[in-house]
């Protein structure tokens, strides 16, 4: 979890104290739970990382496609740019403090697979790795590369979906990133 005065202190870096800024990021607040994936990636040289990402949608039925968006900064944009491949990964609820390392440590400095001990398994049409005990996941070429400031958004094709146990997936439920379970409303 996030305190408060760190988001404050990101939110003056990033826009440096603009009110604007400042309701915008409060009116975004608004829209958690949010469902969290992790995204796989394997180097050229074969070592693989795993990102944490809230900013992912589904785009497409035919082909089947998928979107996320990746903060130029990060390990796993340029691993994505070199390899133009991902398995995108939908974590069990219980896999909160796994995805919070994943989301908060580099690849650059940490292998986040043996830190959170996921284990690898190799997939069927690309080479970044799949993560056993995932409920879902889907192997991805990247189609698509849309600069949008500061992120760029890949675009997926899935090549291959596999599905694993049947479990309640991870999200982060507030703006101070708290992962967690959330539980359908009953009736509706
Ligand atoms: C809940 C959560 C959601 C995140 N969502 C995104 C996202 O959508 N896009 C992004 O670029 N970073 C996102 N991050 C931050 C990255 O996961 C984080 O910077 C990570 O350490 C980058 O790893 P890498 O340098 O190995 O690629 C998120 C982090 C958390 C904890």
């Amino acid at each position: 979890m996030v305190s408060s005065a760190k988001i404050a202190q990101k939110i003056a870096e990033i826009f440096g104290g603009s009110d604007m800024a400042s309701a915008v990021e409060e009116a975004f607040a608004r829209r958690f739970p949010e469902a969290v994936v992790l995204a796989t990636t394997r180097s050229p040289e074969g070592k693989p990382n795993i990102i944490t990402l809230g900013w992912w949608m589904r785009t497409s039925h035919k082909p089947p496609m998928v979107a996320i968006s990746v903060a130029h900064k990060r390990f796993s944009y340029g691993l994505l740019v070199r390899t133009g491949e991902f398995v995108l990964v939908i974590p069990p609820e219980e896999w909160a403090e796994a995805a919070w390392l994943c989301g908060t440590k580099s690849g650059r400095d940490v292998d986040k697979f043996g830190e959170t001990g996921l284990k690898a398994v190799k997939g069927e049409k690309v080479s970044a790795p799949l993560i056993e005990g995932a409920v879902a996941q889907f192997e991805c070429v990247v189609r698509a590369m849309v600069p949008t400031g500061d992120h760029t958004v890949f675009v997926g094709e899935v090549l291959a979906a596999h599905l694993g146990p049947s479990k309640p997936p991870l999200y982060s439920l507030n703006r101070r990133l708290e992962l967690g379970g959330v539980r359908a409303v009953s009736g509706v």
